[in-house]
């Protein structure tokens, strides 16, 4: 393959790791990979406005409308394969792909998960109740992995990963942000250019 990996954004909210990946872009960390689509599981998600506002094509896919989860993949497969994308990326994609999705893009998914994995992942793990999580637990070290995705939740082969200090007082709230400023939004866009340079030497 030649020119730049192809890649598609699944979304499903605030989308401040799209945009991560859309200033990226624009300042040249991400060079090897060009953002074509945002696909959202939520019609309501402010990424959307974050895609529309970049010029990026965006698709509103949402579970509801499809009879069962093979439809709803279906439609997702469906405008992957129309845009020729080489690379998805979750990105707060709130949304379970099931083994049927995930074999069908062996290391052509990535996934930004918010603490050090094997720690507060899973099913049951994402957003604010991954922090919720590790401050019950008292941890004083989190952070967050950029990951391949396969059928295990959060159980692929790990690509990046950054710790983060814990501080006293910390609010879920206060301990997300400081996790996504110093961690996620450097994290994915870096990973993201990693694998799409692999991929464009193929
Ligand atoms: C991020 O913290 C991301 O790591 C997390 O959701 C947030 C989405 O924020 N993802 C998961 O928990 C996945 N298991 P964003 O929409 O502002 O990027």
């Amino acid at each position: 393959m030649s020119n730049k990996a192809k890649i598609a954004v699944l979304v499903s909210g605030g989308g401040t790791n799209l945009q991560a990946l859309i200033d990226a872009q624009g300042q040249g960390i991400l060079k090897n990979g060009s953002i074509e689509l945002v696909v959202s599981n939520n019609a309501n998600a402010y990424a959307l406005t974050r895609a529309q506002n970049a010029g990026i094509q965006t698709a509103c896919i949402l579970k509801r409308e499809y009879a069962d989860q093979a439809a709803f993949e279906q439609a997702i497969k469906d405008v992957l394969a129309q845009h020729g994308i080489d690379l998805i990326v979750l990105a707060g994609f709130m949304a379970i792909l099931s083994e049927d999705f995930t074999s069908a893009y062996p290391k052509r998914i990535i996934n930004v998960h918010p603490s050090l994995i094997p720690s507060f992942c899973g099913k049951g793990f994402y957003g604010l109740r991954v922090h919720e999580a590790a401050l019950e637990k008292g941890v004083k070290v989190t952070g967050a992995t950029v990951h391949f995705v396969n059928e295990i939740p959060d159980g692929g082969e790990i690509i990046l990963q950054k710790a983060v200090e814990v501080q006293e007082g910390d609010t879920p709230e206060v301990l997300q942000k400081r996790v996504m400023e110093q961690a996620e939004w450097k994290l994915l866009p870096a990973a993201v250019e990693l694998v799409s340079k692999k991929i464009v030497k193929e």
